[in-house]
């Protein structure tokens, strides 16, 4: 646990001194999300590859690099690719960009991801605030040592989603006219998608969107003091009693289409923050 530490404070360290901004707010952007850093003004880039340790994302739809600038007037760090459990990184090493940003400075988290629908009343391209979580990976990011520096043994998760910012998110939504639904994300490894009796059962566990990322870093983001907004854009709907395969050229195009609606939500949302 003390290289560990010591490998987060290095990349700390090595994007630190190339920083000539101070951001507060870090976005972890999910399949087709990519274009929010376009919209950017960058001060720096980093891809993964260049920064000590840091993990290197395999996913074609996942670009890995480290984008630092202006959006939305507000300064941001924007981790463009992430790390997923299926691709065969441990929990640990998902939770080494949160470790950095916090180390960095980063107060405020917001991820956003693509999920499969389990919610009936939901359709491909709807976006949902993310409530509440169940972590059904069977890992855990703060198994082993725990860091005390970094945040206690036994953390809270009675508020994982920050109600203040969900509530800002909803208002924002709603006066920019934005469908939003509220919902339960379940996490699951993948990467295979679900059987229709696996759908069944976690819809009945009480979840309404399915997806392979974002627990194990809301978790460490918790662990780590940090506000946490979640939105997923719901890219299929899986009803078990008429199940329907979801292409993964149809997730990433309904992720793209849905994607710019979400953009324009969370560009709203950070100036009020
Ligand atoms: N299941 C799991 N992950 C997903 C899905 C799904 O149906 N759609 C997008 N990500």
């Amino acid at each position: 646990m003390g290289i560990f530490r010591s490998q987060v404070e290095e990349a700390a360290a090595y994007i630190g001194g190339k920083l000539t901004l101070q951001p507060k707010i870090a976005l972890i952007l999910g399949t087709g999300l990519g274009g929010i850093v376009d919209a950017m003004e960058q001060a720096s880039v980093f891809p993964y590859g260049d920064i000590p340790h840091y993990p290197v994302s395999t996913v074609p739809s996942h670009e890995g690099r480290l984008v630092c600038g202006t959006w939305a007037g507000k300064p941001v760090l924007v981790m463009q690719g992430r790390f997923h459990l299926y691709e065969g990184y441990t929990a640990r090493q998902i939770s080494f960009p949160i470790r950095v940003l916090r180390a960095l400075g980063i107060e405020t988290l917001i991820l956003s991801n693509a999920a499969g629908g389990l919610n009936p009343q939901f359709h491909a391209g709807d976006l949902m605030l993310i409530t509440d979580h169940i972590n059904l990976t069977g890992h855990n990011p703060l198994r082993g040592p725990n860091v005390d520096a970094w945040g206690p043994r036994f953390p809270d998760m009675t508020e994982p989603y920050h109600r203040g910012l969900g509530e800002l998110t909803v208002c924002t939504a709603l006066s920019e006219r934005i469908p939003l639904h509220r919902g339960v994300y379940v996490g699951v490894m993948g990467p295979n998608l679900e059987t229709a009796a696996e759908t069944r059962f976690l819809r009945a566990m009480g979840a309404d969107a399915v997806g392979m990322s974002t627990v194990m870093e809301v978790i460490t983001a918790v662990h780590a003091g940090l506000r946490v907004l979640g939105i997923s854009v719901i890219t299929n709907v899986n009803l078990p009693d008429a199940y329907q395969p979801a292409p993964l050229e149809e997730i990433i195009a309904t992720a793209e289409k849905a994607g710019s609606r979400l953009v324009h939500l969370l560009s709203k949302v950070l100036v009020e923050i």
